[in-house]
């Protein structure tokens, strides 16, 4: 089947990484602008969860697909990896990057750190089973709330340590993002040759909105403009 052939082939690899990795992308912007509905006070931001939570089924087939695409990423990932160690088990004496980015040497040990702040994330808002600003003594929502999502977001930036985790988190993916974003077009053979082509325009642009739509609501928190 085509599909195994895809699985076994390096560029097929690639490829699987590419459009998960895309996948992925359209999540995260489409999260953004959710959450950056906080902006907008309690009642729209709540709103805006409980329709989700009511898509009950298409909500879990979401989760599910989102799911499949992260597993698919990782697995690719360190497949590629192992490929390429097994290609090269000596490592380089002397190695000066020419032309390569701080956003493509940080690839593997960040899409790593990345994993270790999704799992975290999900078990701090999702689930509420880490949450470690609940018992801070002026936490205005001091407990994790199933439905209160606005409140779960105020609650958790008061605390210091975690608003400069999810900042540090942002910068990881920002970098992520940059480097994916325009090398997935490539891989997919959808790029034209040029010194600053247009999708790594895009990817630039799309960066730095991810980082900065992120980044903005833990700031915001923590500084008291929304509460
Ligand atoms: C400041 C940044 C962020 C905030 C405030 C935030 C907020 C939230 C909240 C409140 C939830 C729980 C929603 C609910 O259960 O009703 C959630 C879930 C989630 N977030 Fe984030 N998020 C942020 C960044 C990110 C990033 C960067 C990623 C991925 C790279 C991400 C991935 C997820 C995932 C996978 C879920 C679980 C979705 C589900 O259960 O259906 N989040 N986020």
């Amino acid at each position: 089947m085509w599909v195994l052939t895809l699985y076994r082939l390096t560029i097929g690899k690639k490829a699987i990484m590419a459009v998960t990795g895309l996948l992925l992308v359209g999540f995260v912007i489409g999260h953004m602008a959710g959450n950056l509905q906080v902006f907008l006070g309690a009642a729209k931001m709540n709103a805006y969860a409980s329709f989700l939570k009511s898509l009950g089924e298409l909500l879990w087939l979401a989760r599910i697909g989102l799911f499949v695409a992260l597993v698919l990423h990782v697995l690719m990932a360190w497949q590629l990896t192992r490929l390429k160690q097994n290609a090269r088990p000596v490592a380089y004496q002397s190695r000066a990057p020419q032309v390569s980015t701080v956003a493509s040497r940080t690839m593997r040990w960040g899409g790593v750190l990345l994993l270790v702040f999704i799992v975290f994330h999900i078990l701090h808002f999702t689930t509420g089973t880490v949450f470690p600003s609940a018992s801070t003594p002026d936490a205005i929502y001091p407990v994790w709330s199933a439905t209160d999502v606005y409140g779960n977001i105020i609650s958790a930036f008061r605390t210091p340590w975690v608003v400069a985790a999810y900042v540090v988190a942002m910068l990881f993916l920002m970098l992520h993002l940059f480097h994916g974003a325009w090398s997935s077009v490539r891989t997919l053979g959808l790029a034209r040759s040029s010194n600053f082509p247009l999708h790594r325009r895009v990817a630039t642009v799309i960066a730095l909105v991810v980082w900065l739509g992120f980044s903005v609501i833990p700031v915001a928190v923590f500084l008291g403009v929304i509460r």
